[in-house]
């Protein structure tokens, strides 16, 4: 039986295979493996691209996220960590890694609720919550499926508060508010380039971008040891670079970036038309003010029959995925090391309806109607 899969790395490596190729053999005649010239290459491209004075390479988006608060630490604090009593808000209804690199900086998370047609941090009951506490230092908007939240309201709110703002774009590289590309808004943007993603290399990867000439600093010390000689350092640091055969891959892999985003886009659109009006299925909000570039094509089926729904889908080879299934606040990392802002209805909810279809830019559009007939037959 034909297979239909989330995503095809093969067929996108056999699309950009010459670019690809060239990118590795230059890595393997040149042998700079760490922070080799591709690295600031690629640092330099993206930082034109997203309109950004710096970024820095990371060995993963979750080291963007934690070099980046602790970067602020030492920026706004004079000290290596968060304490426990600075708290900092997220979602609840995210990867695990937004919340996860919060307790690493030393700070305790606290999960406010996303609005059920965005799955995006809601801004009301942000306001809410920092109404109530004056222990808040920052906040961490996630671009969750790669649709960016309300940028404006969120610079708004910091700015009244005087909190730091961190993107999590992990899920949104291309994506955009309004007329600025995700990850350049806030004091930071935090990418990932995890195979699956937008742009994704073959391995771990991230990318912290800043306009902040101490954070960028900072946060070149921290990827190597914690100095700017690696044998005599001043502060806590990792071994958090991105490695060189990453970026040479992902500059290739860049030049397609945005013809992949628009082929998302064309997918997105041709679900939004087979499945609208259907009984037990609701699609996501689109924002206008945003420019989706659907990391994820996310649906909701209704009324206890998701379950069903993926059963058949499998059945007839096509795969799917739950994003996600637990939301963090239900962890037992999370348990007694975070807080709950208000009610996380909506976040509960969704982690019981939500289906992730096929999203893979080169998917045939015969592939698609037979997702999206297959999707019919399953719920009638
Ligand atoms: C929303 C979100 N944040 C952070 C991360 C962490 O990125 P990485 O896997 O590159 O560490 C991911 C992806 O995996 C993610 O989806």
């Amino acid at each position: 039986m034909k297979q239909i899969p989330m995503l095809d790395l093969k067929l996108e490596y056999e699309y950009m295979k010459e670019d690809i190729d060239t990118a590795i053999k230059g890595c393997l005649e040149h042998q700079q493996w760490i922070l080799g010239p591709e690295v600031k290459e690629l640092e330099d491209k993206i930082a034109e691209h997203i309109g950004v004075k710096h970024c820095v390479g990371t060995s993963s988006g979750t080291e963007a996220l934690i070099l980046s608060l602790r970067a602020l630490a030492m920026k706004l604090k004079g000290q290596e960590y968060f304490e426990k009593t600075n708290e900092i808000i997220t979602t609840s209804f995210t990867f695990t890694a937004t919340g996860d690199a919060i307790l690493r900086s030393g700070a305790t998370p606290v999960f406010v609720d996303i609005n059920a047609g965005t799955y995006n941090m809601d801004t009301t009951k942000l306001r809410e919550y920092l109404k109530s506490s004056d222990k808040v230092v920052g906040i961490i908007p996630v671009h969750l499926y790669g649709q960016a939240c309300n940028m404006d309201e969120i610079m708004k709110i910091a700015k009244e508060y005087n909190l730091f703002v961190i993107e999590d774009v992990a899920q949104a590289f291309g994506g955009m508010w309004n007329s600025k590309k995700l990850g350049s808004i806030g004091d930071t943007g935090a990418f990932s380039f995890f195979p699956s993603k937008n742009l994704g290399g073959f391995g771990d990867g991230g990318m912290l971008a800043t306009n902040d000439d101490k954070i960028e600093e900072l946060a070149r010390m921290i990827i190597k040891h914690g100095g700017k000689n690696k044998y005599n350092v001043e502060h806590i640091g990792y071994n958090a670079r991105l490695d060189t055969l990453q970026a040479a891959i992902l500059l290739a892999k860049f030049k397609h970036a945005n013809e992949f985003n628009e082929k998302r886009r064309k997918i997105a659109q041709f679900y939004n038309e087979g499945l609208k009006n259907m009984n037990s299925i609701a699609l996501g909000e689109a924002l206008q003010d945003a420019t989706h570039v659907y990391h994820q094509y996310t649906i909701r089926v209704l009324d206890g029959k998701r379950e069903k729904v993926q059963g058949h889908l499998k059945n007839e080879g096509i795969s799917t995925m739950i994003y996600y299934p637990v939301p963090l606040h239900k962890m037992e990392v999370f348990g007694k090391r975070a807080k709950v802002a208000n009610n996380l209805t909506e976040s509960e909810k969704a982690t019981t309806e939500v289906l992730s279809l096929p999203m893979e830019p080169l998917l045939k559009e015969e592939d698609l109607e037979i997702i999206v007939r297959e999707i019919k037959k399953a719920l009638i």
